[in-house]
């Protein structure tokens, strides 16, 4: 990954922000790019010195098409292309079905999977063969969880969505795959979901633990590598098993 330029979208924290760190180990040019602008700098500084690479944090709220354009015209000014494109930014608020008003489906499927999908439009115009997409899709794609219906339309259509995409941008040579993560201990999990509940789904994986963000960032690191160039379109599970049995 040496002087390979990626973006990674909601990466102050949790998954997006162990990609980022994963990305810059191996030397990658890593761009922070999350809700706040401070939050970006701050962790964009972190990882230049932990890691001793180049980086840059640019605020981009992914449910706005004119911040993704922004944030895309921004890295090629400054680092001249975009080698990798990581949409990870995504929100879980758990409602039921009869608590869900327009505003809240329309905020999950516009950051989830709108955003992905003009992020994908435009940061595939200056990409040159050779480039890879990574979606953090999740198993709601596959299965079911209650209170989150909205949640999982938006990781469906993500499914949807690469192996569409994948048709059209291996004209280009640009690879385009999804990781489903399964249960993660991140801050907005942790923020979602008590101790005891994690716990009772640890107890259910068959690998007997949660998941890291290093557990998804390591993957991630793989299909961002040229290693993959011949995986396109695919959607990779990262559970411990979850959704085997
Ligand atoms: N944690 C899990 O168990 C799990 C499982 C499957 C899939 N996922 C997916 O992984 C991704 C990251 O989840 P996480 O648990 O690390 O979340 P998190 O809440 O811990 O972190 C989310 C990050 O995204 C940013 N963000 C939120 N809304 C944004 C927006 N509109 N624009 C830009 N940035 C935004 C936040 O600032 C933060 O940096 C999401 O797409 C989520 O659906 C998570």
């Amino acid at each position: 990954m040496k002087n390979k330029v990626a973006i990674i979208t909601g990466s102050t924290k949790g998954i997006g922000l162990g990609i980022a760190e994963e990305f810059a180990k191996e030397k990658a040019t890593v761009i922070i790019a999350s809700l706040n602008q401070k939050d970006c700098e701050k962790t964009a500084k972190k990882i230049a010195s932990k890691y001793k690479v180049k980086t840059l944090g640019i605020a981009c709220d992914v449910s706005d098409t004119n911040q993704i354009r922004n944030l895309i015209k921004t890295t090629k000014n400054k680092f001249k292309k975009i080698d990798i494109f990581v949409n990870n930014a995504g929100i879980y608020p758990f409602k039921s079905i009869s608590q869900i008003e327009e505003k809240d489906w329309d905020l999950v499927l516009d950051t989830n999977l709108k955003g992905s999908f003009f992020a994908i439009k435009e940061a595939s115009k200056i990409m040159k063969p050779g480039s890879k997409i990574l979606m953090i899709s999740s198993i709601a794609s596959m299965i079911g969880f209650s209170g989150l219906s909205h949640y999982c339309a938006s990781k469906g259509g993500m499914n949807a969505l690469v192996r569409s995409a994948a048709l059209e941008l291996a004209s280009k040579k640009i690879n385009i795959n999804a990781i489903a993560p399964g249960g993660i201990d991140t801050p907005g999990t942790k923020g979602s979901m008590d101790a005891k509940a994690r716990e009772q789904i640890a107890a259910r994986i068959p690998w007997k633990r949660r998941g890291t963000p290093k557990d998804i960032a390591t993957v991630a690191t793989f299909l961002c590598s040229d290693k993959a160039e011949y995986i396109t379109g695919q959607i990779l599970v990262v559970d411990g098993g979850w959704t085997l049995g």
